[in-house]
């Protein structure tokens, strides 16, 4: 077993100052405090941290697997890297960054197969998500927005949509949807009437069932990995992308876990709005005020989903 440390070394007043004021100041210590009050306590705090802290040494500790970061990536220093896992802890600790951004999340706008209720395929806009371009064109000017980046896939209708807002932007492949495979352009109910077993078998364990000649929710979160490396690089990005695919973002900048990801809400026509704040990220829900199509399928009751499952095998030939 390797261990690995991480070291991070602020001496900047500002980048403390600011980190007083945004994580500090919530605390219970600090209820009845003014921020000039919570401000002295807490550098005495770290004044007496000091005391007893021991920070790792180039000479004394260079046995160690080690990076140790200096004033919020101003610099690092790192040491003794040992395997796959540490060079990628290293990579990822020198580029992600704290400078504040928004990150905008949406989906294209309705597409011609939403509207008949089937999956996948590569279909352009409805009328309404026409309309919904322009009013995320619209939404995007009025945010003012500082040097934006946008994204989509290199599906027709998320680059019909960006064409839309009239912006630059820049395709990923990796931001295509989830590959139903053998069920692209099918409805629920097709599927659920040609492959029972398969059907039954999503709802079971939606994250990791891959559908036949096509992808999982797990292959995608690899898949996307790259973009979301990215995204940590850059300030303010609009990803224009798919339901499948923003539930994935989504899941990894708030934290939620495999059980939780494929079932999270990402409606048509609706941008998130992702502010990262101190050990977390502000959201917020803006509705364009187009109406579209529910997408979302909940997922079934427990009993339902098992009792369905056997079913679908006792149906299924057993050479399947
Ligand atoms: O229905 C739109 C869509 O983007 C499909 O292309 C895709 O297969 C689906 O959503 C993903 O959602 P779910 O995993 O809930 O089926």
């Amino acid at each position: 077993l390797w261990v690995f440390f991480v070291e991070s070394v602020c001496e900047d007043p500002e980048v403390i100052a600011e980190n007083i004021v945004q994580v500090k100041l919530g605390s219970p210590d600090y209820t009845n405090c003014n921020t000039e009050e919570a401000m002295e306590d807490f550098k005495k705090r770290i004044k007496c941290y000091e005391n007893s802290y021991e920070t790792l040494d180039e000479v004394l500790d260079r046995h160690l697997s080690y990076i140790k970061i200096m004033d919020v990536g101003r610099r690092y220093l790192v040491n003794q890297v040992q395997d796959h896992i540490q060079s990628r802890i290293v990579y990822y600790l020198m580029n992600i960054h704290i400078t504040p951004r928004s990150i905008y999340l949406c989906r294209h706008g309705e597409s011609d197969l939403n509207v008949k209720g089937c999956i996948g395929g590569d279909s352009g806009l409805s009328p309404r998500g026409k309309e919904f371009a322009k009013y995320l064109r619209q939404f995007i000017q009025s945010q003012e927005i500082s040097d934006l980046k946008v994204w989509t896939s290199q599906m027709k209708r998320t680059i019909q949509t960006a064409e839309a807002v009239s912006v630059p932007y820049e395709q990923w492949k990796a931001l295509n949807e989830i590959d139903a495979g053998v069920c692209e352009e099918m409805m629920y109910e097709e599927i659920q009437q040609h492959y029972p077993l398969e059907f039954a078998m999503r709802d079971q364990d939606k994250y990791r069932y891959r559908y036949p000649k096509g992808e999982s929710y797990e292959d995608l979160v690899q898949r996307l990995e790259p973009v979301i490396m990215e995204l940590e690089r850059q300030e303010n990005v609009l990803v224009i992308c798919h339901q499948a695919v923003m539930r994935c973002l989504l899941a990894y900048f708030l934290d939620k876990t495999a059980e939780e990801l494929p079932y999270l809400k990402c409606p048509l026509h609706t941008v998130l709005k992702l502010t990262p704040v101190a050990y977390g990220c502000k959201v917020e829900s803006i509705y364009l005020n187009v109406d579209a199509v529910n997408t979302h399928r909940e997922r079934p009751e427990n009993v339902e989903v098992s009792r369905m499952a056997e079913e679908a095998l006792l149906t299924v030939p057993a050479h399947q």
